[in-house]
């Protein structure tokens, strides 16, 4: 029983308290983040750091999920969306998804500007990434495509991702095609075009999209939600070309 719920009868969900008896939020208790914990120069490399520590963990079952978010412009109007981190490089982060019909492609034509985060509740911890997106070139996306499974690459070339899926026939017969057959159809038509064919090349529409940060956090629960978080913050670039970042501990 939730501690408030007599006074909240219209809300359906109401500062729910997982399986606490008292009815409080819990409280995260795991670790500290203190800045001689960071990396004073690169948050890619920090990012690696603690990438690696939720890998070796055990603990976080799948640390390359995250959540996209893109912006359209002039409205606006923000979309998210939950992506697999398939990369990272000196440069920044890379996922692969569909950029012909997919909102997040739409979304990004008007503005590059995209961000990245992560959750490992395990542990405790948030990262966020804040950048430019760019496309990676054909080559790099087939070097990635090659290494997923023939569905996957058929998969790639069938979907027209986030277009909507039209039922078939005149629409009176209610039987039990809610719009899969078109999918279904597009994947045999794909099947055919690639019959006994081992290497499939990468879809113009798809590929890898690296995001190019300006702004990473790095967080940590603490008791209280009294959290640490530091935040890198690119600089202008140094005339040698070699990035700076300003590191800061901002309030919880
Ligand atoms: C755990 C998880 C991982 C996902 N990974 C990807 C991914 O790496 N690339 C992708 O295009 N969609 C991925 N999706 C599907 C997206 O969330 C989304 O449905 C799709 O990209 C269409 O989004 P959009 O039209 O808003 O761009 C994933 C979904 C989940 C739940």
């Amino acid at each position: 029983m939730a501690l408030h719920s007599a006074n909240v009868d219209n809300k359906l969900i109401f500062a729910p308290a997982g399986k606490e008896a008292h009815g409080q939020a819990e409280q995260f208790t795991k670790g500290v983040l203190t800045r001689s914990d960071l990396d004073p120069n690169s948050p890619i490399r920090q990012f690696h750091k603690w990438f690696a520590s939720a890998q070796r963990s055990g603990r976080v079952t799948h640390p390359e999920t995250c959540c996209l978010s893109t912006a359209s412009l002039p409205s606006g109007r923000v979309s998210s969306r939950m992506v697999y981190l398939k990369e990272l490089d000196t440069q920044g982060f890379v996922i692969y998804s569909n950029f012909g019909t997919s909102k997040k492609s739409q979304d990004l034509a008007t503005n590059s500007w995209a961000s990245l985060t992560f959750w490992w509740e395990e542990l405790e911890r948030q990262v966020r990434v804040e950048g430019r997106a760019s496309r990676l070139s054909h080559e790099e996306s087939q070097t990635y495509f090659d290494t997923r499974v023939r569905g996957s690459r058929i998969g790639a070339w069938s979907s027209r991702q986030s277009q909507v899926l039209k039922p078939s026939g005149d629409g009176t017969d209610r039987e039990d095609d809610d719009g899969r057959k078109m999918l279904d159809k597009w994947v045999e038509e794909t099947e055919t075009r690639f019959a006994g064919e081992d290497i499939i090349p990468v879809p113009d529409f798809w590929g890898g999209l690296r995001i190019i940060p300006e702004s990473v956090e790095f967080w940590q629960g603490r008791q209280s939600r009294l959290h640490d978080r530091f935040v890198y913050d690119k600089k202008t670039s140094t005339k040698d070309g070699v990035q700076d970042w300003t590191l800061e501990r901002l309030s919880p």
